[in-house]
């Protein structure tokens, strides 16, 4: 190995780690479990459908990665429980849990219902909270541990119908703190990636629209909208060594949308 590729190697690989990426078969989450799989980890994914999560596995294992799927609904907390320890038992306790699953139920504030509210709530802020329980006293028990969760512009401002999901992702901003301000003592990072408009299948109904994409990727400062694989930089640094001193924090990965 020569000196540059043993330097980044001792910043960013992720050899000998195993993560944990719900929402890993589709979209950011598989983008970031792709890149994890890449730099080292062996990954396990977790979302419900079976057959874009068998798609996701192959085509890392095709690359030569290490990984896996567990197929678990993160809507109800036995379903979150049940997936943890499915999860779990594949690679063993994980180094680093990645929280991308999310729904973004789209009703007018007035005419949004209790249902949307609590299904919303499961998904995109209980899951976290229960998977951080179940692993973040590990991780702070080893000496080493990676959080990362997923949020939106809509954790900051609201637009397009924040609803219920921009209150989820502001609360999910929150959490990360909390587990900042507990685990990081012991090495356990926690810190979100807050996305612009990015081109996933959560907004294939807004993509139909070309004048509304079109406007959502003037109001970046890149001059488009985002791509799944721009996560991918930023959650390996975020999972590995290199970020050791980065916690509690919100970072934008949005093409600059959030600074005009
Ligand atoms: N795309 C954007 O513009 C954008 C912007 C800001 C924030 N985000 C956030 O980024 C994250 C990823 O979004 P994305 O755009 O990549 O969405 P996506 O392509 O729709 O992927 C969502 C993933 O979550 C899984 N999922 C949804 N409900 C689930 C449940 N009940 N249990 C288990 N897994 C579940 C889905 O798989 P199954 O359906 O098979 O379960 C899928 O793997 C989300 O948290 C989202 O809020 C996205």
């Amino acid at each position: 190995m020569n000196a540059s590729h043993a330097y980044l190697s001792h910043l960013f690989s992720l050899d000998g780690r195993t993560a944990v990426v719900t929402g890993g078969s589709s979209g950011i989450g598989r983008a970031v479990a792709g890149a994890l799989a890449r730099a080292g980890a062996s990954v396990v994914v977790v979302a419900r459908g079976p057959e874009q999560l068998g798609d996701t596995v192959d085509e890392l294992t095709a690359d030569g990665c290490r990984a896996a799927w567990v197929s678990g609904d993160l809507g109800t907390r036995e379903g979150v429980r049940a997936a943890a320890e499915e999860a779990a038992a594949v690679f063993g306790e994980p180094d680093i849990l990645v929280n991308s699953a999310g729904i973004n139920l789209r009703p007018p504030l007035g005419e949004l219902g209790e249902d949307v509210w609590d299904a919303t709530m499961a998904v995109n802020l209980e899951a976290p909270f229960l998977l951080g329980q179940r692993f973040g006293p590990g991780m702070a028990e080893r000496g080493f541990g990676r959080i990362i969760h997923i949020t939106s512009q809509q954790a900051h401002r609201a637009f397009v119908d924040s609803g219920a999901y921009g209150v989820s992702k502001g609360a999910l901003e929150s959490l990360a703190r909390s587990q900042a301000e507990a685990w990081s003592p012991y090495g356990v990072t926690c810190n979100t990636l807050v996305p612009g408009f990015v081109l996933t299948a959560l907004n294939r109904r807004l993509q139909s629209d070309p004048e509304r994409v079109a406007a959502l990727a003037a109001r970046t400062l890149i001059g488009r909208n985002g791509l799944a694989e721009d996560f991918a930089g930023a959650a390996v640094f975020l999972a590995s060594g290199a970020s050791a001193y980065v916690t509690g924090q919100s970072i934008p990965v949005d093409g600059g949308f959030s600074v005009h």
